[in-house]
Order: structure tokens, then C-alpha cells, then sequence
């Protein structure tokens, strides 16, 4: 899939921006301060509903306007359409998709997917887990239905199953009050489990073999799904969603008195993590700055084809300011790994660090002051 043409009005630093993409490489060049994270936000708001930077939609309006719309001509395997995303500061966001206008935030998932590389998936790595849990969380979300129906399920009967906890603090009669609750949340919950272990069991193929493409083959990347009970790391794709069921429940087993004491579920997939391993070792203990780098590059390779195998066209692939840093060799793996396949939009200040790499088809663009002042 790939978006033809953009075109956004007063978002951000934009007043007005008409721009023709090209399916495959588009190298936007630019000083710092010129809006071309601010380009690259835009089609990641325009794929999932919201942006990598705020959550406070009112950011992303021109200051000195009052509605931004982003619009976009669309390519896929469903067709040809256009979205749309309107953000005033007086009312809620609106989505359109081929005309129409959806009902729910929800629904635009799907339409256009995207893998966003950007500076602070860095501390992929070594980051809090939650990071971690968000970017498998998003790739699934993207990808399957069921999942962000189980997801947004689990989500509201923990919200329900906790605020009873937090009610119920030293009232032990209540409690029973629980396990109306723990039947859902083991359901959803391990629906959203066993739907993780896969995708991260297949991701770790996808992760082990790009990495060791960018790395010269030295290494070994090890990606694994770490559920929050146990250490049982090697869960893989002959663990049962019943297996998983009876984990959860003799968690919730263990845990019910102290979660009556501090008022909170303190079991769940909501404390899943992701480890990963260079050479058999925790990544997270030891790793390199460079060597993490090239662990987050190889993740993102192995989620661009993890969503290719399971909707069957690619993503589009942001990279925002992430490839200069890479060393000459690795990027070129990284770029010709994606080839002409994967309609890429990467920035950079520096326009000399993709010179030598032209082994693809690519357009650039100089961008200033929210303006394109040169094409091609
Ligand atoms: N809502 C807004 N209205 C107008 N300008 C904005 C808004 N939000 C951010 N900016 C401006 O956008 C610029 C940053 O753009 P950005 O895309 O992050 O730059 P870069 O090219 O370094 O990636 C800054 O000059 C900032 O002041
Ligand atoms: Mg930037």
C-alpha cells in the first residue's frame, strides 16, 4: 500500500502543503525546525487516529489557525481512496475514508498501515516495558480486528475490576463481587496473550534474519515473548490459549490478597514484556548504544514483514531522522533490504548521507519553513 498525495492544511507548521509521493523512497531533507517530523506525524495520525508525540489533539492545529484537515489519496489492495482527518478546536476529531465518515476513532485502523522508526524507539530495548507492549500492541492493532476488539475488552474490565478493588479496600465482603469480573478478564486476557506469543514467536524469525543481514551476521538476535507470569520465556506457538487461561487464573489465585490490599490487579497481560537477547544475553543489561540501534532496526524490518505476511501488502515505513546515525554498511543493508518494495518517507538534515546509496528508485524533498521549496 502507499499514499499517492498528501495534502495538509494548517497542521502544525503547514499552512498549506500539496505534495505527490513516490511508492517507493521519499528522502525529505530539511534543517532542524522546518516540519518534517511534523510531514512524518501527519501520516502516522492519518493511519492510526492519533499522533506519536501528544496526545492533546489541539497541538497539532496551526497556532494561528482553528481546524487542520489532512487529506490523502490512498493505494491498496482494497483500491484507490481518499481519508480525511479534520481537527478543530471546538470539537472532536472526524475520520473519513473514501468519503464516508466513521463512526469511532477505532475504526480507522486498517486502512493504512504504518511502522514508525523514530529517534525515542531507541529505548525499545531498554526502555520501560510498557514501550515495548505498545509497539506489538499497535502492530496487532493494525493488523487484526479481533485483536483490538480483545484489547479494548481486556482494557474496560480491568478498568471495571479495579475500580471494585479500589472500592472494596478493607471490605472483605465484597470481594466475592471479583470473580464476576475475573471470568472476562482471563477470557480477553488470554486471547490478547496467546495473539501476542505468536506474532512475537514469528517477528523473532523475521528480527534474527534481517539483523544478522545489518550486522555482517556476528550476532544473533534473540526476540522473546516474556508473559507476565513466569519466566517462561520460551513460550511459543505450541502453548495453548487454555494454557495461558490456567496461568491466569492461578495468578489471580496467588495474588488476590495483596490485590485486596494495595486495590489493584497486579496480574495480567498489562505487565507482559518483550526481552531481547544478543548472543543468547539480555539486551537490556548490556547492549551498546549502537548495538541496541541495530536491534530496534531489525525489529522494525521484522514488523514491516510480520504485517506483510498477515495482511498481505506492506506498510509504509516512516524513518525519521533515525538513519544517519547508522554506520555507511548498515544502512545500505537497511536500504536494500527494502528495496523498492515498502513505500518508505525518511528526513534527515543531511542530504549527502543517502548520495551513494541510489541503488533504489527515490524522490527528495527540501522542506523549510513548512514550505516544499524543491522537488526532485
Ligand atoms: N501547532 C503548531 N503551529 C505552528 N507551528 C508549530 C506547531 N507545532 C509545532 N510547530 C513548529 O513546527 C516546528 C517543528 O517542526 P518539526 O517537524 O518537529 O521539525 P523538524 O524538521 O526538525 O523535524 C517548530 O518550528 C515548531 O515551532
Ligand atoms: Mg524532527
Amino acid at each position: 500500500m502507499h499514499v499517492r498525495a498528501l495534502e495538509l492544511s494548517h497542521y502544525r507548521n503547514y499552512r498549506h502543503l500539496v505534495v505527490n509521493l513516490d511508492p517507493c523512497l521519499n528522502i525529505f531533507v530539511g534543517d532542524n525546525a522546518q516540519g518534517k517530523t511534523n510531514l512524518m506525524e501527519s501520516v502516522y495520525l492519518l493511519a492510526t487516529g492519533r499522533s506519536h508525540r501528544t496526545f492533546r489533539d489541539t497541538d497539532l492545529i496551526s497556532w494561528d489557525g482553528e481546524e487542520a484537515q489532512i487529506k490523502a489519496q490512498v493505494e491498496s489492495g482494497m483500491g484507490s481512496f481518499t481519508m480525511r482527518v479534520i481537527l478543530a478546536r471546538n470539537h472532536r476529531k472526524r475520520f473519513w475514508v473514501g468519503g464516508e465518515e466513521l463512526r469511532r476513532q477505532s475504526e480507522l485502523l486498517g486502512y493504512v498501515n504504518v511502522v514508525l522508526f523514530c529517534p525515542d524507539d531507541l529505548q525499545l530495548v531498554k526502555g520501560s516495558p510498557s514501550l515495548r507492549r505498545h509497539f506489538i500492541d499497535l502492530c496487532l492493532a493494525q493488523v487484526s480486528k479481533v485483536y483490538r476488539h480483545d484489547l479494548v475488552s481486556y482494557n474496560k474490565v480491568l478498568q471495571q475490576r479495579n475500580n471494585l478493588l479500589k472500592d472494596t479496600v478493607g471490605d472483605r465482603g465484597r470481594a466475592d463481587l471479583l470473580s464476576i469480573w475475573d471470568e472476562q478478564l482471563i477470557q480477553y486476557g488470554s486471547q490478547v496473550m496467546h495473539r501476542r506469543a505468536l506474532a512475537i514467536e514469528l517477528m523473532a524469525k523475521f528480527a534474527a534474519a534481517s539483523h544478522s543481514r545489518i550486522s555482517g551476521g556476528d550476532e544473533i538476535l534473540g526476540m522473546c515473548y516474556q508473559p507476565f507470569y513466569g519466566n517462561m520465556r520460551k513460550v511459543t506457538s505450541s502453548i495453548s490459549q487454555e494454557e495461558i487461561a490456567q496461568e491466569f487464573a492461578k495468578a489471580l489465585d496467588r495474588n488476590r490478597p495483596q490485590e485486596l490490599r494495595r486495590g489493584t490487579t497486579l496480574v495480567g497481560p498489562q505487565r507482559d514484556d518483550i526481552v531481547f537477547e544478543i548472543d543468547g544475553k539480555d539486551a537490556r543489561q548490556f547492549a551498546s548504544q549502537g548495538q541496541q540501534r541495530t536491534v530496534v532496526l531489525a525489529t522494525k524490518l521484522a514488523e514491516l514483514e510480520f504485517m506483510r505476511e498477515e495482511v498481505g501488502e506492506y506498510p509504509i515505513l516512516l524513518l525519521d531522522d533515525v538513519l544517519s546515525e547508522l554506520d555507511f554498511s548498515r544502512r545500505s543493508a537497511f536500504l536494500e533490504t527494502i528495496g523498492n518494495k515498502v513505500q518508505t518517507l525518511l528526513t534527515t538534515t543531511d542530504r549527502g548521507s543517502f548520495r551513494s546509496t541510489d541503488l533504489m528508485r527515490s524522490q527528495e524533498y527540501t522542506i523549510s519553513e513548512g514550505q516544499l521549496i524543491s522537488e526532485g
